[in-house]
């Protein structure tokens, strides 16, 4: 895999989005899957910047999302759908119609991850995805021991996952499944970025880059032929 290290978050920030610009700006019509959560956010920010200096044009590729928590919708701070739409797809001004996203809402799961699922497969499959690497080493909701799935899932949320949601909502709520796109299905991806900042993350990172083991998620995509982990060096801090 490869490895990019940056002094500080916000260089790193700037590094990611350069390189998904380079991306988007070779593959137009490209299927794009972006993680929430709060690594990548400065990078969507710069990313934003890129394009109102005429550097990149985001509406050029399509987009799907990765997870939500099931029972949550876009009303609910903290909900995958919602992080998603404010600090991207809408000040990105992406259309509606280059944009899937999981309803965490809709009852059917089998519906949603089919509905989903035949998104990604309209458009020829995942071509990239931003990945955030979180405390236990989960990429989307694909948990420890869950492996590399096709497809999508539904999926129990692992203990670490369920307390570290914490800090998404302003009030902490009982969220125990998950609904996403399987790490199988993304390891199609030609192009996988994962991102990992601050000391808090050293342990994991290091654990990403070790042999691939299905206790650590993210691990299993350290053998993909086009993979790059992007890392600040407090999250480097123990390579
Ligand atoms: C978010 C997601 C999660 C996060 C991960 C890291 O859509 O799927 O896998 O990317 O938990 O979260 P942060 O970035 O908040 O540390």
């Amino acid at each position: 895999m490869n490895i990019i290290v940056k002094q500080d978050e916000q260089t790193l920030a700037q590094t990611v989005a350069e390189a998904m610009a380079a991306y988007i700006n070779a593959h137009p019509g490209a299927l794009l899957c972006f993680a929430a959560g709060d690594t990548p956010l400065s990078a969507f920010r710069a990313l934003i910047e890129l394009q109102k200096d005429n550097k990149v044009d985001l509406t050029s590729v399509y987009y799907v999302g990765l997870d939500e928590w099931v029972g949550l919708g876009a009303e609910t701070r903290g909900s995958c759908v919602q992080v998603m739409y404010d600090n991207y797809y809408t000040p990105a001004g992406i259309p509606a119609d280059h944009v899937r996203v999981f309803d965490g809402l809709n009852k059917d799961v089998e519906q949603e991850k089919t509905r989903i699922q035949s998104w990604i497969d309209e458009r020829g499959g995942i071509d990239f995805t931003l990945l955030g690497i979180g405390m236990n080493g989960h990429i989307g909701f694909n948990e420890p021991y869950s492996g590399l799935k096709d497809g999508c899932i539904y999926i129990e949320l692992d203990d670490t996952t369920k307390s570290v949601s914490k800090k998404y909502f302003d009030t902490p709520l009982p969220v125990e499944y998950g609904i996403g796109v399987g790490a199988g299905e993304l390891k199609k991806a030609d192009t996988v970025f994962l991102m990992a900042s601050g000391a808090k993350k050293a342990e994991i990172v290091k654990k990403t880059t070790q042999t691939p083991d299905e206790a650590v998620p993210s691990s299993l995509l350290n053998d993909h032929l086009n993979v790059t982990l992007f890392i600040d060096e407090a999250a480097a801090s123990l390579l």
